[in-house]
């Protein structure tokens, strides 16, 4: 009972002490050196005035001496601009907390950095780490601590000024001189240590610096907040300071900072970043579309329909086309795109593969048109086998108003995408631990993050600025895209992927065949979303829904299945090969007698795209079959394919006959009038004709026994069908 009240009483007693003392806000001011305004230092200020710290910059516009200026400023001419400052202040109540800036964010609020501070029951508290540097052999040296880290971090202390005043006084270093070991040495003489009153924050109560220390730090989320919390110590840092290899790290956690960045709700006023562009819909900035075509790539005239449909002003455009690829079908589409559409831009710059430029030449090259041309606002990079869906892209990233932006496209059913969450060690990929959750939408916002490719967006004048070197993509270990985004990173300059909207996705460009007519149509595998947008009819997804489904004659089906385009590439991919057989030939094509009749055709096998049709059947007309023929099931496993042609002096009609099948698929491939007249089906048992065909529609109808029939004569033009029998 008496040891319980004394310890009340205690506590109490404790309370009321710390009331009284309680730290004005007021007398805090924070400290920093940054000789240039990087984004790191943005990113900083932002999440210093977020929370309402005063802060004091000093050196800007300095040369900065020790190291490059990518990383923090560091060393004596830190202390040295440190020195100076606070001899400068009279106010010997301020309380002085001195921190980087570059790969610095505060993760909370000055009231709570006070009260630490004052529990830690010292003048001055660094921050501390658990490697010790630059002098190794100074260990033995450094007292021993009860919990936490032993050494001292010379990025990040606080301390009442005249304390810190006593500190500075003896330096007479060099510009170059380490910082680090300037602070160290006076923390392990027992003397200064008690006269200056310096302690380390051990447990990362104020400082966290994540050198050596990643795998301690988590995100802890809680109600759309973040906090990074210390789980070795069980603390939550209020300093948050991504230093040594680590300091990517900090972009990662920089996207974090309660409302620095949206995420998880996905607002676009939460700063000042991302403020909309409000003057874009009268003055559109000049921006230069930079397409690259380094491999052959499926749907190359889809990419062209998609960047006539882009919503901006094409007279606000510029183009710069990259071909690298030999094949000469590629040329044709652009030569028809640049001939049919060219005009409507600003202007077209056309660079084929007879430069014999390689990727990173060529990147380095788009690059440079933009730079040197001073009326280019922006540079859009485009790679080919980017799907861009959303119409409104550009002029979504241009409203972002950030340095360098890639919407977020991924890989149908992957979690590829066109960032990445965090680099390794060695500059390589290395999955952050929310990657997966924005690749899946789970977390929406703009994300700062370490590489980027395929389709980005940036601000020219950066191009004239930190990115004016001319080789941004040329190295002789990265590849081009990883080169590039190490030297963006390198300047300084932050790249943001954003997945506030849904962009598009990216082609694969495997195991793409070149040596068709119309190589698209085999697709139907390796980019099955494309392949059903190009190939599959508009309102077949439809059918079902909106009962599209006809049924002319008895057990008869008749729906749409193919579009426009797809009937006539399979036409134009049939007359390209053009081994049209019938009579005698024919038999040799016989399965099981199942062709009884023969007819002047071309089989899918011929062409080699018997796989494919086999997977469109099962994709796309097992489905059909199932629901309207109940009970039965089809695995489309030996189907006999083959494309008919009709003409009055070749062969213009089929007498009647059994279609040894158990079903059969009759497409029409052409429209009656414009393309042909005649034609047509009927049906014997029940006579009942199908006339007037339509284009990209087909017929469904049992085979043998009962839907005996015809094809009723072609009198003009040419008439195109498309047959499958499928048994079982
Ligand atoms: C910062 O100050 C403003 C105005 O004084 C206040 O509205 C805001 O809540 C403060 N922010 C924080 C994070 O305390
Ligand atoms: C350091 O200062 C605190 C008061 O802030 C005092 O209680 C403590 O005794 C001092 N420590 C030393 C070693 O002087
Ligand atoms: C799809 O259906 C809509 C409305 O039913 C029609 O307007 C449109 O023309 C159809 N598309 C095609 C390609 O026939
Ligand atoms: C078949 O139908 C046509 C009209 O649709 C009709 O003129 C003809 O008499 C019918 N034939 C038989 C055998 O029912």
């Amino acid at each position: 009972m008496r040891l319980s009240a004394g310890v009340l009483l205690c506590a109490l007693l404790s309370l009321a002490a710390g009331d009284e003392q309680r730290l004005p806000e007021e007398e805090l001011v924070v400290v920093t050196v940054a000789t240039r305004e990087t984004d790191g230092f943005k990113r900083f200020f932002r999440s210093a005035k977020h929370f309402n710290y005063t802060v004091k910059v000093l050196g800007e516009g300095e040369k900065w001496k020790s190291g490059d200026h990518t990383s923090s400023p560091g060393g004596g001419q830190k202390v040295r601009l440190l020195k100076a400052a606070v001899e400068d202040m009279k106010d010997e109540k301020q309380i002085l907390l001195f921190v980087e800036s570059y790969d610095v964010v505060f993760a909370s609020g000055p009231s709570e950095l006070l009260k630490k501070f004052q529990q830690a029951r010292h003048k001055v508290v660094f921050s501390s780490e658990s490697l010790i540097w630059p002098d190794r052999h100074l260990e033995d040296k450094h007292p021993h601590v009860a919990e936490g880290n032993r050494f001292l971090g010379s990025g990040g202390f606080i301390g009442h000024l005249p304390n810190i005043k006593e500190m500075l006084a003896d330096w007479t270093g060099e510009d170059t001189d380490s910082d680090q070991l300037f602070f160290t040495n006076i923390y392990i003489d027992p003397v200064k240590r008690k006269s200056i009153n310096i302690t380390l924050d051990s447990r990362c109560r104020l400082f966290q610096n994540l050198h050596g220390a990643l795998d301690d730090v988590v995100l802890k989320f809680e109600d759309g907040r973040v906090r990074a919390r210390n789980v070795l110590y069980d603390t939550l840092p209020v300093v948050i300071h991504g230093n040594g290899p680590t300091k990517l790290q900090i972009n990662y956690l920089g996207n974090y900072i309660p409302n620095m960045w949206t995420f998880e709700t996905g607002c676009t006023a939460c700063h000042e970043d991302l403020r909309p562009l409000t003057a874009l819909k009268s003055e559109y900035p000049l921006v230069l579309i930079a397409i690259f075509i380094q491999q052959p790539t499926p749907f190359v005239e889809v990419f062209f329909e998609r960047l006539l449909r882009l919503q901006y002003p094409k007279n606000r455009l510029k183009l710069f086309i990259y071909n690298q690829v030999t094949e000469a079908h590629h040329e044709g589409q652009l030569s028809s795109f640049v001939k049919d559409h060219g005009s409507l831009y600003q202007d077209v710059k056309l660079v084929g593969p007879e430069e014999e430029m390689d990727q990173a030449a060529s990147r380095n090259l788009g690059f440079d048109v933009c730079r040197k041309d001073e009326d280019c606002d922006y540079l859009f990079v485009l790679d080919i086998e980017v799907v861009l869906e959303n119409e409104e892209t550009l002029q979504i990233l241009i409203e972002q108003n950030l340095p360098i932006v890639a919407p977020m496209i991924t890989r149908v059913g992957r979690l590829w995408s066109n960032f990445w969450g965090a680099l390794s060690a060695e500059g390589y990929y290395a999955r952050s631990e929310d990657y997966v959750d924005i690749v899946q939408g789970r977390r929406v916002g703009v994300w700062s993050v370490p590489y980027l490719s395929s389709v980005y967006l940036v601000k020219a004048g950066l191009l004239r600025s930190e990115l004016s070197t001319y080789e941004l993509f040329t190295s002789s270990l990265l590849d081009p895209d990883m080169a590039y985004c190490h030297n963006v990173r390198g300047q300084g300059v932050f790249m943001y992927v954003t997945n506030m909207h849904t962009f598009g996705r990216i082609l694969s460009t495997q195991n793409y065949q070149t040596s068709h007519l119309h190589n698209d149509l085999w697709q139907i595998f390796e980019n099955p979303v494309d392949w059903q947008e190009r190939y599959i009819h508009e309102n077949y997804t439809r059918i079902m829904r909106d009962q599209l489904i006809e049924t002319p004659c008895p057990d008869v089906y008749w729906f749409p299945i193919l579009s426009d385009v797809g009937c006539n590439h399979i036409v134009e991919e049939m007359e390209h090969f053009g081994k049209w057989s019938g009579g005698a030939t024919t038999d040799n094509r016989i399965q099981g007698g199942y062709e009884n009749v023969p007819t002047i055709d071309i089989h899918m096998n011929q062409i080699n795209f018997e796989k494919e049709w086999q997977k469109f059947l099962l994709e796309y007309i097992a489905p059909i079959t199932e629901k309207m023929y109940p009970g039965y099931f089809t695995k489309c496993s030996t189907p006999l394919n083959f494309v008919v042609r009709y003409k009055p002096d070749e062969q213009p009609s089929l007498r009647p006959h059994h279609d040894a099948s158990t079903f059969t698929l009759n497409i029409a491939l052409n429209q009656v009038g414009p393309d042909y007249q005649g034609g047509g089906c009927r049906f014997l048992r029940y006579n009942c004709s199908v006339q007037a065909p339509r284009k990209g529609w087909t017929l469904l109808h049992p085979g043998r026994l009962t839907h005996y029939h015809e094809g009723l004569p072609t009198t003009g033009g040419v008439r195109y069908i498309a047959v499958s029998f499928v048994d079982p």
